[in-house]
């Protein structure tokens, strides 16, 4: 069965061409960070713009490198949310417009759905049930992939995502836009041992985290320097913050599936490209015996092949949108779309 994907959650406007939900026969990603980058950070009215001025031509060429027509698919699927609204409207809108056209089926996607299956195109034999870190710009979840349509959260954050944490130290640090992937590369360079910023429990949450902290503590500590006339050493500074978050991630990831008894463990979401999560990820599940799936770096960030991987299943258990499927800014992953058939 081939799906044709749409995505258009946040500032990047995908298109692929997934079959039977593993295997990916054309994929293109127009990002708009360049547009972005002058802001520090995504302007939702430009997103939304930016995607209704080129998804026609992302589309057009998905089709093209898939050496077919929209007569050769068999569904179209979309990321109907959570995302920026605006964004998600555009690609619901031309979804819709492309199913009432052609008579396809309408699989309506949510996006961390979409980020857990990445790992189902790069990994053949993984399969449900295992637990999931999710960690994007947006969300951080701990969740459990009982099957391919059942999920639940069962750890989550209170405030800040761990994209959006590094993000905003980024900032603080003075790194440009985006801020994670160039705090990641710095960090390389840096030592942490100089330093240790806070990493809050919750009372009576033991899988939950809270990042919104982490920003207002690098901006003290540079402060404090800078008061005193000392450089802030910004490599060190931002090693110190990667490894704060990295701690948190590992420790809480590791007492859920440890309590919750699972063996096999996966990360997604954009922030699973971050290097030291994957180098300690790895080394953590080789020493105690789990088994570990990370996407591979290409499908990390949002893409349109993660949402028509999960869309195969989804049509498999019955999912299927009416036209009046409308884009949600909020949605729980565990739940169903409304308008379903
Ligand atoms: O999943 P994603 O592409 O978009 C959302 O669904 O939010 O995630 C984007 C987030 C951003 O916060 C970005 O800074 C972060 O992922 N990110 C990273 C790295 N690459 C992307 N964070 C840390 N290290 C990285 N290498
Ligand atoms: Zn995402």
């Amino acid at each position: 069965m081939r799906i044709l994907a749409i995505e258009s959650s946040c500032d990047e406007t995908a298109a692929a061409v997934v079959e039977d939900g593993r295997k990916v026969i054309s994929s293109v990603v127009a990002t708009q960070i360049e547009r972005h980058k002058v802001f520090g950070g995504v302007v939702p009215e430009i997103a939304s713009r930016m995607h209704a001025e080129c998804i026609s031509q992302v589309v057009a060429e998905t089709l093209d490198k898939a050496g077919c027509t929209v007569d050769g698919m068999d569904a179209v699927a979309v990321t109907a949310a959570p995302g920026l609204i605006g964004s998600l409207l555009v690609g619901v809108s031309f979804a819709k417009g492309l199913s009432w056209a052609t008579g396809l089926p309408l699989i309506p996607v949510h996006h961390l759905r979409g980020h857990i299956a990445a790992n189902y195109i790069a990994h053949e034999g993984l399969k449900p049930p295992f637990l999931c870190l999710v960690v994007s710009g947006g969300h951080s979840h701990i969740v459990e992939v009982k099957d391919y349509t059942d999920l639940r959260v069962i750890g989550r954050t209170r405030d800040d995502a761990a994209g959006e944490a590094f993000d905003k130290t980024a900032r603080a640090l003075g790194l440009p836009y985006p801020g994670g992937v160039n705090m990641d590369k710095l960090a390389d360079e840096g030592d942490r041992s100089g330093y240790s910023f806070p990493k809050p429990h919750i009372d009576g949450a033991p899988y939950d985290f809270s990042f919104s902290g982490l920003k207002t503590a690098v901006i003290n500590t540079i402060h404090n320097m800078e008061q005193k006339g000392q450089q802030p050493p910004v490599a060190d500074l931002a090693a110190a913050v990667r490894g704060s978050v990295v701690d948190v991630l590992t420790e809480r990831f590791l007492l859920a599936a440890k309590d919750t008894g699972y063996k096999r463990l996966a990360i997604a979401g954009g922030v699973s490209a971050n290097s030291e999560l994957r180098r300690r990820m790895t080394e953590l599940c080789e020493k105690e015996g789990y088994e570990l799936y990370i996407p591979p770096l290409s499908l990390c960030g949002d893409n349109a092949a993660m949402i028509g991987a999960q869309a195969y299943y989804e049509y498999l258990a019955g999912h299927r949108a009416s036209l009046e499927l409308n884009a949600c800014a909020t949605m729980e992953i565990g739940s169903d779309f409304d308008c379903l058939l």
